[in-house]
């Protein structure tokens, strides 16, 4: 019997039934359910609704039914349309026609808004551990290679010299906002719809702050058709996820060029790597390739769900019922891609010849500049005359530091002997001494604030 048949004098049409259920997906809500369910039957009780006897009756169904999912031991029938009417239906056949008042002054709007933030809220917990634990290899692997200087960076193209733990703790903080913002979603995540019917609440006088106690929800929505129709918590975690899978990805990007032969830079371990078919000596970063790939199916979850909301019209709408199957599927993707990635990270061999080796005198330029600027030339100026010692360089087919002091001085009088200091990559980033700088002292700093963070937690 459908929970919804009485006005209706026509079956269902066959494709139609299997086009409305969100059992194949929806049974993940079970567990969520059941507790939702019981301390609904406690509160009709505490309304008068039902005698203890009756709330009893309902929590023991409740619990044995919980104890059939638990085992792996529910039949679900073609006419479970979802999981609220699965429970409901199964509940009757263990207690009987008294499963018929569970439902009093409840929707399935206000159930399964309940049953998706319930489900929500007891994933975070384990998502943000292995949050931490990947925050924790990045800091183990950047106080390892506190003293590794490599090329720093942008357009791809040789910068500046950095460490590598000082490229490694970029992500860190990157990591760092994605757990912040967990924090601050969890809060609007754990907010009660329960109570709000199918949309203008109740008129039996349910206590809907003795549900939120009872289900560990901190606040009540103030008002029953936001509580039917706000999937804010949806989108939020899903714009989370999606942009953690994006930081994943970036990190996924840079080791699977540094671990390529050209660069050389790190090496994936096998236990984090796959092998060809067709070539034997083959040894692809399929982790990481999978971490920068799952990034779009996470930006696509976002775009479909915020797209699915945009211009619904007031109260609950079916087309909700597409906001289970990306949350899902986001929260699973990082229940892999977290512990993936913390491994790739910590069994990261850094390879500190080929960084060094890939070092050059280009990269010291900017310290040339300076140079001037310490002996009084406006910057602009300096950079102005460094770029034509860069070009004389290119000319005569030398690098940098092989540059006679002549070529120099034609250049600016201010340039003296004293300049071919600047050509030492470890003296250019410990110059960079600021707070957020390159220098031992600022890294090291950097690195145990980051250790307090973790600490604290
Ligand atoms: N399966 C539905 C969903 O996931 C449950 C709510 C159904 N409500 C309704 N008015 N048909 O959204």
């Amino acid at each position: 019997m459908k929970l919804w048949g009485g006005r209706f004098g026509k079956e269902t049409d066959r494709l139609m039934e299997a086009f409305n259920a969100s059992i194949g997906f929806d049974h993940r809500l079970w567990a969520a359910d059941i507790r939702g369910s019981i301390a609904y039957a406690r509160a009709l009780a505490r309304a008068g609704l039902i005698s203890p006897d009756e709330r009893e009756r309902l929590v023991q169904g409740l619990e044995a039914v919980a104890q059939e999912f638990a085992a792996g031991e529910f039949v679900f029938l073609p006419t479970d349309e979802d999981i609220h009417t699965a429970v409901e239906r199964r509940l009757r056949e263990h207690v009987g026609p008294v499963a018929d008042k569970l439902h009093t002054g409840r929707s399935r709007n206000d159930q399964v808004a309940t049953d998706l933030r319930l489900y929500l809220m007891d994933e975070i917990p384990p998502l943000r551990q292995h949050l931490t634990d990947l925050q924790e290899a990045i800091l183990t692997q950047a106080e390892r290679h506190l003293d590794i200087i490599m090329p720093g960076y942008t357009h791809l193209q040789h910068a500046q010299p950095v460490r590598f733990s000082h490229w490694l703790m970029s992500f860190f903080w990157a990591f760092h906002r994605d757990r912040e913002r967990l924090d601050e979603l969890e809060r609007r995540v754990a907010v009660l719809p329960l109570g709000s019917g199918a949309l203008a609440g109740h008129s039996l006088g349910i206590d809907r702050a003795f549900l939120a106690t009872e289900l560990n929800f901190p606040s009540i929505c103030e008002n029953s058709i936001d509580g039917v129709s706000d999937r804010d918590f949806v989108a939020e975690f899903l714009f989370w996820a999606a942009l953690l899978q994006v930081h994943l990805s970036r990190l996924a990007e840079d080791l699977i060029l540094w671990s390529s032969a050209e660069f050389g830079f790190v090496v994936i371990d096998e236990a984090y790597a796959t092998g060809s078919s067709l070539m034997p000596q083959k040894r692809n970063p399929d982790s990481l390739e999978l971490l920068r790939g799952k990034a779009g199916r996470l930006v696509g979850h976002l775009t479909g769900m915020l797209t699915t909301l945009k211009g619904l019209p007031t109260g609950y709408n079916k087309d909700l019922q597409e906001d289970k199957e990306p949350l899902f599927d986001a929260v699973d993707t990082l229940n892999l891609a977290l512990p993936v990635a913390a491994g790739v990270v910590r069994t990261l061999q850094v390879n500190p010849e080929r960084m060094e080796a890939a070092l050059d005198d280009g990269m010291l330029a900017t310290d040339l500049a300076d140079y001037l600027v310490e002996r009084g030339v406006p910057f602009r100026q300096s950079h102005h005359l460094v770029g034509q010692v860069v070009r004389r360089a290119e000319a005569l087919g030398l690098p940098l530091r092989a540059l006679p002091l002549e070529e120099f001085q034609a250049i600016s009088p201010l340039f003296g002997p004293d300049l071919y200091q600047v050509f030492d990559p470890h003296r250019s980033v410990e110059r960079r001494a600021s707070q957020g700088g390159t220098a031992r002292e600022a890294v090291r700093a950097q690195i145990a604030r980051a250790r307090s963070i973790l600490a604290g937690r």
